[in-house]
């Protein structure tokens, strides 16, 4: 090996110690609370390092001359001792390649450590609390206080916002209770039976991008979502007329109790939230 082959294998093994420390450094600053900046520059110099070794090795420890290999003298006259010779440079080319292959396997093993950042950063899977929210059976209807809301409180076409009891403000619980009208209501099966009294109690997160359904058109019947326009059918279901939801807002089952509140029989129809779930649900 020459000296500028030394120098190269030199600079080859300094750019692979480099992504090493940097991607070893790059989770050390992550595991201690991050900081942007100096993880970008981190991220930089480990890439760069690989790759800049990897481009001095092919450029100037990889030869493109072909060679013929001549059959090997016999006997050990000049030319057995040029054969040993020729031997002595193949091993030692051989030693220069195991180097540098460890010196790339370390330079992986720092990026391997880098890009398990992004890993670390993805937190615990949600499990099943995606398609469940926290009404259950027996739960009342409850407004922003926790009290129970009463049937008389809301007159014909009125709409109030309730949540499950004990989880006043609740993202995933709060829901429409809708004052429809039972002559007005047209809901079939279980669905029909859920509508004491003609009222009727929907999600009130859009099944397009998961903003609160707030405006309730009662000439129509119809609910409309702020965001994009999205128009459900109050009285067929909450299914879709107009705008970009795929699906109608789940329906939450309800009972009215004697004493003049609200109960739930059940978590919604369909899990609530954006169209995600027909991916998963309709396959
Ligand atoms: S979030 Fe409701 S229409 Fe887009």
């Amino acid at each position: 090996m020459n000296r500028r082959e030394r120098r190269a294998e030199r600079l080859v093994l300094a750019c692979f110690a480099v992504t090493f420390l940097t991607g070893l450094g790059l989770l050390g600053v992550y595991t201690l609370g991050g900081d942007t900046q100096v993880q970008g520059v981190l991220l930089a110099l480990c890439l760069g390092g690989l790759g800049a070794g990897i481009v001095l090795w092919a450029q100037e420890l990889m030869s493109n001359e072909e060679r013929v290999e001549e059959r090997h003298p016999l006997g050990t006259g000049p030319e057995g001792s040029a054969a040993v010779a020729e031997a002595l440079t193949d091993e030692a080319g051989f030693s220069r390649r195991r180097v540098l292959q460890g010196g790339l396997v370390a330079a992986l093993g720092g990026l391997a450590a880098a890009l398990a950042i992004p890993v670390l950063s993805l937190g615990p899977a949600p499990g099943r609390s995606l398609f469940e929210t926290p009404w259950k059976k027996g739960l009342h209807l409850v407004g922003f206080d926790n009290q129970p809301v009463k049937a008389d409180a809301i007159p014909q076409d009125g709409v109030v916002t309730v949540f499950p009891e004990g989880f006043p403000g609740s993202a995933d619980g709060q829901t429409l209770l809708i004052h429809a009208g039972a002559d007005r209501l047209q809901l079939q099966g279980d669905a029909a039976t859920w509508a004491p009294n003609g009222f009727v109690a929907y999600s009130k997160v859009c099944t397009h991008a998961g903003c609160p359904v707030g405006l309730y058109r009662a000439a129509q019947g119809q609910l409309i979502c702020p965001c994009h326009q999205s128009t459900f059918d109050v009285m067929q279901g909450a299914v879709p007329v107009f705008g970009p939801a795929a699906r109608p807002l789940p329906q939450l089952p309800i009972q009215l109790e004697a004493d003049g509140t609200f109960t739930a029989l059940g978590d919604f129809s369909e899990p609530v939230g954006p169209s995600f779930w027909d991916m998963r649900l309709g396959g």
